[in-house]
């Protein structure tokens, strides 16, 4: 199991404590003693990854995150405050995320629209992020399929959720339906985003050199009941491109979470 310590003079941007999560009324608890601390790196950001079997509660942490859901125990804060409206993360998901009644423009525009800042004003800082995104010329198509790609959809859905909270990104399979070329794309654009906004990116996957490509840092869940099992940093440089797959240390670093994740799979198996 990892340790986080308590350490009252170090920031967290992420604090999970002692989570639990029954759904049956106590019989079953597919999350226990859960703790996952990150550290606040305000100037810099970060790539969290997080990697785990299916139902090992990926998706679950994500969403108390993002304030849809209250775990059964423990305590869940960010910025070292209690969830609150103004204290709280936006996720973007496998599919789906981008409203499809609305356009480009409305949908990235859109966390501003509840904060009383005027109508312009809004469009002006949607459009700022349009164009990080590479959607310029796009905003006023609707956000669906097939007048926007895949790709360009979740461009819509990153980019309402940087608008939304730019500190912090959820990623919850973000690039798990789109075509390989579109993903590496994508997995860079991401990359210059959290440099640019200094954003804590928490990100789920199931591509394990995917994880080690974007991460600074690995955790990896183990199933029954979800905890998280190991943290892996992962020591490349900073500024990666895709020479970086083919660095020996990226390679050796592939196979050390993969056989990690396939010995913690045998473990709860026994
Ligand atoms: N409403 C619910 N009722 C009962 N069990 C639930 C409910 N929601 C989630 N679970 C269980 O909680 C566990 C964690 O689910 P979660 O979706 O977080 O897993 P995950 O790691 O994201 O999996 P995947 O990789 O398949 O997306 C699973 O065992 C799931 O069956
Ligand atoms: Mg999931």
């Amino acid at each position: 199991m990892v340790e986080f310590i308590d350490n009252p003079n170090q920031k967290n941007i992420i604090e999970l404590r002692n989570i639990g999560q029954s759904y049956d009324g106590g019989n079953k608890w597919v999350i226990k003693d859960l703790d996952l601390v990150i550290e606040d790196k305000p100037d810099q950001g970060q790539f969290v990854v997080i990697l785990g079997m299916s139902g090992s509660g990926k998706s679950t942490l994500l969403r108390y995150i993002a304030g849809l859901q209250e775990p059964t125990e423990g305590t869940v804060k960010l910025n070292d405050r209690p969830l609150g409206d103004d204290n709280r993360a936006s996720m973007v998901f496998q599919q789906y995320s981008s409203l499809p009644w609305m356009t480009v423009l409305e949908n990235v525009a859109l966390a501003l629209r509840y904060k009383g800042v005027s109508r312009k004003e809004r469009e002006a800082q949607a459009m700022e992020i349009i164009k990080t995104m590479g959607l310029e010329g796009h905003e006023d198509k609707y956000a669906q399929y097939p007048s926007l790609s895949g790709g360009q959809l979740q461009r819509v859905a990153i980019g309402r959720s940087l608008l939304a909270n730019s500190k912090i990104l959820l990623m919850d399979e973000p690039f798990g339906a789109l075509d390989i070329k579109t993903r590496l794309h994508m997995q860079d654009l991401l990359t210059s985003i959290w440099r640019k906004f200094q954003s804590t990116i928490v990100f789920v996957t199931h591509d394990i050199a995917e994880a080690v490509y974007l991460a600074d840092d690995i955790y990896i869940l183990q199933a029954n009941p979800g905890q998280v099992a190991r943290h892996i940093h992962v020591d490349l440089p900073l500024v990666r491109d895709r020479s970086t797959k083919r660095d020996p240390r990226f390679i050796e670093l592939v196979h050390q979470v993969e056989d990690t994740m396939i010995e913690l799979t045998e473990v709860v198996a026994k």
